[in-house]
């Protein structure tokens, strides 16, 4: 992908990618020391407007994790929105874009802590290309790494040197033939994709792990949960769980702002339902598309309409 034009927001101002350069010792890069967002943005060619999703959401996450880091971030919620919509406007984005705003601990020194290291902010606005393949089914097996505990490392907190979990989950579970990877937590309950949650649905209730199962809060987990509570009327239920029942739901899917909603066709080669897509994970994934491309007016206050909010005709 040619970065080169793209402008970014780096140390307080707008630049260029290329001109936004960071040493090779920084502090972020070499002891993972950071923290950082995803965010969509979703293009509607029909009413030329870039819709961005959840993003007072994101950066609200973004200012917690940066807490646990004992960082802290330059700017407000409201004012890092703020920025973000000028940074689309800036880009003349008029397709779909994923945003990476980050923050890191900057110091260009030798030494690992927290403590007396200067903090970093930059946001990062780039075309979307395609995270996992939704289309179909993904077979996925249960990863034989574990999901970093909350003693360790909290996994709520969006930790860039956390990644390392993910990706040594996912390159596994890739090299091995499979399309992802799901993580046990170290006591052998379920706890996430690699970059996703994780729901099950049996016998029409849904279930996910609960936030103290080491997972990430994700954002869209939340937007699910609340789709599937007001618009279907399911029971949700956040409790731990085993694998055993992984292999016994009707139905699975995964959550995430990169990936979607994506369903889950086979575990560990056992085939989940009759894998295809379920009744129940089709109808929230079509809920949640509508809303998402601003095509139901009762959720416009999750979208940020990029070429609106700025009066701006493209
Ligand atoms: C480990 C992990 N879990 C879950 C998610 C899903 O979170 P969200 O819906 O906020 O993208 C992500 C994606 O950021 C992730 O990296």
């Amino acid at each position: 992908m040619d970065l080169s034009s793209v402008t970014v927001f780096a140390n307080g101002r707008f630049c260029h990618y290329g001109d936004a350069k960071v040493g090779l010792l920084t502090h972020g890069l070499q002891y993972g020391t950071g923290c950082f967002e995803g965010i969509r943005g979703y293009w509607l060619p029909e009413d030329r407007e870039l819709l961005l999703v959840l993003v007072r959401d994101h950066y609200e996450r973004l200012t917690t994790s940066a807490k646990i880091l004992t960082m802290s971030l330059p700017k407000s919620v409201d004012e890092l929105v703020d920025i973000t919509v000028e940074l689309c406007l800036r880009n003349r984005y008029q397709r779909d874009i994923y945003i990476r705003p980050f923050a890191y601990k900057s110091a260009e020194d030798v030494g690992v802590r927290l403590h007396g290291v200067p903090d970093a902010f930059a946001i990062v606005p780039i075309p979307f290309t395609k995270y996992l393949d939704t289309s179909k089914g993904l077979h996925v097996c249960v990863s034989s790494w574990r999901r970093s505990d909350d003693t360790m490392a909290p996994p709520r907190a969006k930790i860039t040197g956390l990644y390392v979990n993910s990706a040594l989950a996912k390159s596994e579970a890739v090299l091995n033939g499979y399309d992802e990877a799901i993580l046990l937590s170290h006591d052998g309950h379920v706890a996430e994709g690699s970059a996703e949650n994780i729901f099950l649905v049996r016998r029409d209730v849904l279930y996910t792990p609960d936030p103290s199962q080491n997972v990430l809060e994700g954002v869209t987990w939340r937007a699910i949960k609340h789709v599937a509570r007001e618009e279907l009327g399911l029971h949700v239920c956040e409790r731990s769980i085993d694998r055993g029942e992984l292999y016994s739901a009707d139905e699975v899917f995964f959550t995430g702002t990169a990936a979607g909603i994506g369903y889950v066709a086979s575990i560990d080669r056992r085939t989940v339902g009759d894998g295809t897509i379920g009744p129940v994970t089709a109808r929230l994934r079509d809920l949640y598309e509508r809303i998402v491309t601003g095509r139901d007016p009762r959720y416009e206050s999750w979208l940020t309409r990029v070429y609106a909010s700025a009066q701006v005709n493209v």
